[in-house]
Formats: C-alpha cells, structure tokens, sequence
C-alpha cells in the first residue's frame, strides 16, 4: 500500500501550493502593525480592486470570505413572503445559511450533475428575489455558460438577484464561461462575487470581494459590522492580486493535474464529471462503496471530502492535488476497484 508520510488533505479545495508568496511577504512586512484596527470599511482595498478589475471603487464590497457576503445577502435580502433559489447539489454554505435564517428555499434539480437554468426557471416566481449559482458550482466542478446564464437574466425581473458565485473563476478553461463583469452592464441585478481563498491561497486569512452597482454595495454594507476584513487580511490580497506568477502556476499546475486525474480516473472505471475547477466529482454505485473507498484513502493519510452536506450521499469530492501528491493519490486509487 502507498501510505503518504504526511496528511495529504483533499477535502477544501485549498491551493495545494500553498499561500502567494508576495501576500506572505507583505504580512510579514505589516506584522508589526497588528496593535492597530484596520479600516473599519476596506476602502484602501476596495480601490486596488477596482482598478485590477476594471472596474469603479464604488462597484466593489470587500468582505471577510465570501461567507460573510453570503451570509449578508441570505439573512437580510429575501424577506418574509419571498423566496431563493438555488441548485439542489451545490456549496453547502447556502443551505446552511438558509435554514439558519429561516429562508423560503426553492431547489433547481440537477442535469448530469450540472446546475439546470431550466429548472430554475421553472421554480422561478414573482416573490424570488435572490438567485444563487455557484460557477463554476461545488462540488460537481461543472458550468453555466454564456448563454445559459443570459438565458435566465432574461426571464427573471431586474428585482431579482442573480449571484455568480466565482470562487474558482480563475481555474475554468473553457471559452463559453460567462462574462459576467459584461454581461452586468445590460444587468446590474447579476452580482458577480470573487475570493482570495482558492488560486491566491490565503482561505485562513477570509477575504473576498463583490462586483456589483453602488446601491446594491450600499446595501451590503449597511448589514456589514465594521473591522470584519483584518488589516493582514487586506494587505495580503492586495499584495496577492500583483502574484501574476503564483496564479500562472496555480493555474498550470491545477489544470495538468486535473487533465491527468480525470482521464486515468475513468480508465479506471470510475463515475465522474468533467470539472472546471480545482477538484473532481466521483460518483459510486452505493454510500457503502463511496465510504470504503474514502477509509482506504483515509487510511493512506489522503483526506477527501464526502459529499453528502452538498446534496449527493454517494459521491465525494477530491480537491486536485499538486503532482507530487498526486502520484501517491492514483498509486491508491489503482488498487480500488470501482464497484
Ligand atoms: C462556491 C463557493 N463559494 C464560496 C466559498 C467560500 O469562499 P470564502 O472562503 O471566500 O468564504 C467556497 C468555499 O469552498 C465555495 O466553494
């Protein structure tokens, strides 16, 4: 058996490569400074943010990690008598959410594991005031394109919110993926929200960023407790969106990885959906085979993440690890069979 010597730990589609080093270097730079509070609204950031974007300042609503942007849409934009949307297998955050808040939560089914604009559609009324698609989506790693998301800002009212939830943005490869900071021009009702903790590699250090009109950025920020994004926070994503390097190789690696895994997974005869993210899907006939095969993994200190929070019990998903990794992952998977 091929047991790694350390942790091999697949289960939060971290960078595998750890944080961006310039965003290393300029915290331990600022060290120092930690006796004093950072801004109590990100401003410094918001600007640097625009500007690498593309957009204005007043456009952007820095966040500690996208859950504290989630958290403020679900708790306080769907009202009593509305409704949300989102996928029936998709980031777990927004059903826990939902529930905690007690928000009427209507679920798009699944098309081959893939989000289905149709069925939102179809569970779309004039009380849905906010919609939420994780793009590309967790944890099946598959798409909306272009046309499929235009096709739902059609149908919907300019009341209704539409959320691009774009953590894993930066690893798609495919040239249909939306343009959502476009496509917000003809509608300003679709949000478009991006993290440093995926390609940037600073997930422990909870930092993101909304793209959305200034009254809506109003909106945010009024349900925002002031000093929630630390002043280390903020000056490793500015350092962090200058690492042109760390992102090119983040994405290199990831993308190799992830050709390479994919292919030899279902040489291997295992069930699992094309992904444009940092992880894959893998579906099993049974919980029971999906839990034996995660104990055998388990018990060659590689972790997974099991799927059942997401929506799906028999399923897992397994962050793309870096080369080195994945050489002890496959050695493992090879002496599993898939049923
Ligand atoms: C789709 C999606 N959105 C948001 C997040 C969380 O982002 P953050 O770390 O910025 O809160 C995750 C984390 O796994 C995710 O999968």
């Amino acid at each position: 058996m091929n047991i790694a010597e350390e942790i091999i730990k697949l289960s939060q589609n971290e960078n595998p490569l750890g944080p961006s080093p310039m965003a290393l270097k300029a915290v331990s730079e600022h060290s120092e400074s930690m006796n004093r509070y950072p801004e109590p609204y990100s401003q410094k950031l918001e600007v640097e943010l625009a500007s690498h974007v593309g957009v204005l300042p007043e456009n952007i609503f820095a966040c500690a990690g996208l859950v504290e942007s989630l958290d403020i849409i679900i708790r306080n934009f769907v009202k009593n008598g509305q409704n949300m949307i989102i996928p029936e297998t998709t980031f777990v955050a927004y059903k826990v959410l939902s529930k905690l808040f007690e928000v009427d939560t209507r679920f798009s089914t699944m098309t081959h594991y893939g989000i289905d604009i149709n069925s939102i559609i179809e569970n779309y009324n004039d009380d849905t005031s906010v919609i939420i698609i994780a793009n590309p989506n967790n944890p099946t790693g598959t798409y909306i394109n272009q046309d499929e998301l235009i096709k739902l800002l059609e149908v919907v009212s300019p009341n209704t919110l539409v959320v691009s939830d774009e953590a894993y943005r930066e690893y798609v490869s495919v040239e249909d993926y939306p343009d959502t900071l476009a496509l917000q021009k003809k509608y300003p009702n679709l949000m478009v929200m991006r993290t440093f903790s995926k390609i940037y590699g600073l997930a422990g250090l909870r930092v993101g960023y909304v793209i959305t009109t200034p009254e809506l950025k109003l909106k945010l920020e009024r349900f925002q407790a002031p000093f929630t994004v630390s002043h280390v926070a903020a000056v490793a994503a500015s350092a962090a969106i200058k690492d042109k390097e760390f992102v090119d190789s983040s994405v290199q690696s990831n993308r190799e990885v992830r050709e390479q895994m994919y292919a030899e997974l279902v040489e291997l005869g295992f069930d699992l959906v094309p992904s444009q993210a940092n992880f894959l899907f893998i579906h099993f006939p049974s919980t029971e085979k999906r839990d034996s095969v995660s104990k055998e993994l388990r018990e060659s200190n590689i972790i997974v993440r099991p799927t059942d929070f997401f929506g799906d019990s028999k399923a897992m998903r397994v962050t793309i690890p870096k080369p080195e990794n994945y050489k002890i992952f496959i050695a493992c998977f090879k002496n599993i069979p898939p049923s």
